[in-house]
């Protein structure tokens, strides 16, 4: 039987609680029959009586329903199904999310988009529709913006993949071995440090704190460390959303074109500039010939949407030769649907991406006054760019806050999920600024009351399944 944190509390609503979590955090699907009275009793090693009083709970709760003669069946209480548009930007079973940075499309952006492709799609339709290095004209297409944004690139040097995930995952597959050193900042995406993890890989972490990079480290760190791969985040870095010094940016190149390993910059966040011109392709920089070890990782995840799960890589031609013959291994290439729908929304790119910042200024704005009229203690700087603030709470009670606020209908993620090491971040909140304002207002208000009802420390840990 599961253990009861609190102690005290009847062994049902423990129980009770439990299950009601294992919903909320998507471990028990929705909508799926709860196992028979009798049978969760054997299993639990408890009464029946205890099980009655557990589904009866559930059910004044919300979190379960019974339909006669056919069981008892998992569900969420009214207030916390998401509906409409929102069940879009939302989690599934979360009213408010903002463990995800990720905004939505514009429902018009969208279908306009599908009924200018479709006779691009009917063309298609008379050929095989395997293009395992990319659609052609998408690739043409993403070379192009490189081109633009200052860095020449010819098509052949783009992969495009199901998102900037799929583009990390198949470098660190194709590029290193078990055992081998990756350096990442600390903090820094969560999704990628579990690749490096699950890839069998060793961390090798550079701090990014309040101030950045410290450059001194990161070159001390490719000297002694000499990690296969570097993976950095340097515009509009995620969580912090701190964009890297032109000056340091030489600095770290030279350090890891004389460590002699690869360096990857994920530039998904780069085109999310609030307050400053976009910076351009880190790659820029590299001269030909110097080495050419830097790969670029890009997205339409945070500029357009991440529902399209359309990606890229920028490499020398015969890595990415290399990696399309990797990639056929697993998916032999994406939908031709999806990479026409982001090649006509990347040929609009300027347009969208100038209401994108506009709507993230806005939005980021109605967040940071949220925070000041609720939680004045709480510290954060006001990124130049990106999706997300920062959040330095002053106190590690980040955990337990998520894990109390969840309770209210907001999902938001503790700082600790970033981290390269466990138990550090407690602190830290990032709070995406990617739903509209009254949401975001909302969700703050949730927060503040929390914090002023006091917080416990949660029960046991609890991770969610992802973030982005
Ligand atoms: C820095 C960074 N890289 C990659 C991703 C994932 O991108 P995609 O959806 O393209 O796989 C995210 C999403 O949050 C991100 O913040």
């Amino acid at each position: 039987m599961l253990p009861d944190p609190a102690g005290a509390r009847p062994a049902y609503r423990h129980l009770a609680k439990a299950i009601s979590e294992l919903i909320l955090d998507g471990r028990v699907a929705l909508h799926v029959r709860l196992p028979a009275e009798r049978e969760l009793a054997v299993a639990l090693a408890t009464s029946r009586t205890t099980v009655t009083a557990v589904y009866d709970l559930l059910r004044e709760s919300g979190y379960a329903h019974s339909r006669q003669g056919a069981g008892t069946w998992t569900s969420l209480p009214a207030g916390r199904a998401p509906s409409g548009v929102r069940r879009l930007l939302a989690a599934e079973d979360t009213e408010i999310d903002l463990a995800r940075a990720a905004p939505g499309l514009p429902e018009r952006t969208l279908t306009d988009a599908l009924a200018r492709i479709a006779p691009r799609l009917a063309e298609h339709a008379h050929t095989p529709g395997y293009h395992p290095y990319g659609l052609p004209e998408l690739r043409a297409a993403v070379a192009e913006r490189f081109t633009r944004r200052g860095l020449t690139t010819v098509p052949e040097q783009i992969l495009v993949t199901s998102g900037a995930q799929h583009a990390l995952t198949l470098l660190l597959g194709l590029l290193c071995r078990p055992g081998d050193r990756v350096m990442a900042e600390n903090p820094s995406y969560p999704n990628a440090l579990e690749a490096v993890r699950r890839a069998g890989l060793r961390t090798v972490s550079v701090p990014v704190t309040d101030s950045g990079w410290d450059v001194d480290i990161v070159e001390s760190a490719f000297r002694q460390a000499v990690p296969r791969l570097a993976f950095l985040i340097p515009d509009f870095h995620n969580p912090t959303g701190h964009l890297m010094p032109e000056s340091e940016r030489g600095r770290v190149l030279r350090a890891a074109q004389r460590s002699g390993g690869w360096l990857v910059v994920d530039e998904t966040l780069a085109e999310l500039a609030l307050d400053v011109p976009a910076p351009p392709p880190f790659a820029a920089r590299a001269e030909p010939g110097s080495g050419g070890q830097v790969v670029t990782v890009g997205s339409m995840s945070k500029t357009h949407w991440a529902g399209l799960r359309i990606g890229w890589l920028r490499a020398p031609a015969r890595l990415v030769t290399e990696l399309a013959g990797q990639r056929v291994a697993t998916d032999m290439g994406g939908s031709v649907l999806d990479q026409l729908l982001a090649l006509d929304l990347l040929e609009r790119a300027d347009e969208l991406l100038a209401l994108r910042r506009e709507r993230l200024r806005e939005q980021r704005g109605a967040l940071a006054a949220a925070l000041t009229e609720h939680v004045p203690r709480w510290s954060w700087q006001l990124p130049p760019g990106g999706l997300s603030l920062w959040v330095d709470l002053g106190e590690p009670v980040a955990s337990a806050l998520a894990d109390r606020v969840r309770d209210d209908g907001v999902r938001i993620e503790s700082g600790s999920r970033f981290a390269t090491d466990p138990g550090v971040f407690e602190q830290r909140l990032r709070i995406p600024y990617t739903a509209s304002p009254d949401i975001l207002r909302e969700a703050v208000r949730r927060m503040a009351a929390a914090l002023a009802a006091g917080l416990t420390p949660p029960s046991g840990t609890r991770r969610s399944h992802w973030v982005a």
